[in-house]
């Protein structure tokens, strides 16, 4: 799909011809393919544009449905976007920008989360922001009271008694605070930095998310002239500017789909060569990887992965946030361990319910039973709370084809990770959803060899 996207508000270019596919499994995928730009980096990348009034030019930006709805949020503000596909560059001129309408911003966001990260520019730029009911994947509760508190203490009024959203305004301006987080959230997180960058004085946020996607928008907003510092004790200090300028920045790649095609070369007894993944973001998937029995190595323009042939190795992981192992690389890998020899163990910590993507795997054939218990060498915050968060898995079964509805974003991909290692056909049901944060994924797919219609 080239060419340049500069018009035109796309609120949903999903049609049933392209929300289904036919799977025949059974076949190593192998090849190269290539991973651009961090979806949950890129989207923030272009939030940030917002706080700057002249032009942002962002490069190996994916060709994701994120990315567009991003783009039309910002031009629903009057921002004028530009996103050449082919090159993957997108231009983001934020010298005008305007409150948008309520009912136009509310439809384009029900696919996303994004929104709430629009609050800080807006309020910077116009004094007030709205806020829809948000969207993304429903993988647990995903409340938004950090947010809301940390705009708070910020010095804006939050007010929630419009049927419509949230209005968040400030007519004198934000102001520096301390803030703590009871979780490090990577929304959270952003929020605070995207709003105190052009705050008046000195914010410390303390208990903050360091995720490399994070410390990527650090380095966007140090090059538009913000002053912000990263402590060990992951506490950011942030030292409000008056003014900020465009930003030109080339994204760091997108660890998630990287793992997530790793995941599908073990899984499917493969060999793919990942362009574009880079080592040290990746780093903790690299070792549980190798442990399973998978072989990995690192080039300067991508890592390739491979299925040595022999049996894989049973693991017991937890998910975490950085440096610990992301649980949006959880999914993918559990496919992957119904092929490994022996009892793994899968303990998520950072989403109560994560683990919905495991019945339609059971259907398929794979041995996986979920627990409410913690199953992990610590307990976390979902214990003793009847979220069934801990799976237990066995293998090797064999899998084979289904009719699958995919879920969420990463429990989609990982179901046609499962149908590309089962043998006989699958019918993926509501497969435009993994549009969201896989580019090309079908284009990849048939590079790979996979056979899908
Ligand atoms: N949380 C709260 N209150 C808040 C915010 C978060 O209780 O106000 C809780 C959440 O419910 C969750 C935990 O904190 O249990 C972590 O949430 P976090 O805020 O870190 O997640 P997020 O910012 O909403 C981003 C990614 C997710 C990724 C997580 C963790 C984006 C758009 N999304 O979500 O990505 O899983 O960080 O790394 O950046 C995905 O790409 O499929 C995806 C879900």
């Amino acid at each position: 799909m080239p060419g340049n996207r500069e018009q035109g508000t796309i609120v949903s270019d999903v049609n049933a011809d392209n929300d289904v596919l036919r799977v025949v499994g059974g076949k190593p995928l192998s090849g190269q393919i290539k991973v651009r730009g961090a979806k949950n980096f890129v989207s923030k990348a272009m939030v940030a544009a917002l706080l700057a009034p002249g032009t942002s030019v962002l490069k190996n930006v994916p060709e994701i449905r994120d990315v567009r709805v991003v783009s039309d949020l910002l031009r629903l503000h009057g921002v004028n976007v530009n996103f050449d596909d082919a090159k993957g560059i997108i231009t983001i001129d934020a010298s005008h920008v305007d409150l948008a309408d309520v009912a136009d911003v509310d439809t384009l966001a029900g696919s996303s989360r994004i929104p709430i990260l629009f609050s800080g520019p807006l309020v910077h730029r116009l004094g007030e922001a709205f806020i829809p009911s948000l969207g993304g994947c429903r993988i647990g509760d995903r409340p938004i009271d950090f947010h809301l508190e940390t705009l708070r203490r910020l010095g804006a009024t939050v007010d929630k008694e419009h049927a419509d959203g949230i209005h968040i305004t400030a007519p004198n301006g934000l102001h520096g605070a301390k803030i703590h987080l009871p979780y490090p959230s990577v929304g959270a997180t952003e929020q605070t930095l995207l709003a105190a960058v052009l705050a008046d004085g000195k914010t410390e946020l303390s208990g903050a998310a360091i995720e490399p996607e994070i410390m990527d928008l650090i380095c966007v907003l140090q090059k538009m002239g913000a002053i912000i510092s990263v402590d060990v004790d992951r506490t950011i200090r942030i030292e409000g500017v008056e003014k900020l300028k465009g930003y030109e920045h080339t994204a760091l790649t997108d660890r998630i789909e990287a793992a997530s095609w790793a995941s599908a070369a073990l899984a499917t007894r493969g060999d793919i060569f990942v362009k574009g993944a880079t080592q040290p973001e990746m780093m903790t998937f690299l070792n549980v990887f190798r442990k399973i029995g998978g072989e990995f190595e690192v080039r300067d323009d991508g890592i390739r992965f491979w299925h040595p042939g022999g049996d894989l190795k049973p693991v017991a992981i937890e998910t975490d946030v950085h440096p610990g192992f992301m649980t949006d690389w959880q999914q993918p890998l559990v496919v992957a361990l119904t092929q490994a020899n022996g009892l793994s163990i899968v303990h998520e910590t950072v989403y109560e319910n994560r683990f919905g993507f495991t019945k339609p795997l059971v259907q398929m054939g794979a041995t996986i039973q979920l627990y409410r218990e913690c199953l992990g060498s610590l307990p976390c915050r979902f214990q003793q709370r009847n979220f069934e968060h801990s799976a237990v898995i066995f293998g090797p079964t064999p899998l084979t084809g289904q009719d699958i509805d995919v879920p969420d974003l990463r429990g989609g991909f990982s179901h046609l990770i499962a149908a590309l290692a089962a043998s006989g056909p699958s019918t993926v049901h509501g497969i435009s959803l993994i549009d969201r944060g896989y580019a090309d994924f079908r284009g990849k797919l048939r590079a790979l060899g996979a056979e899908i219609e």
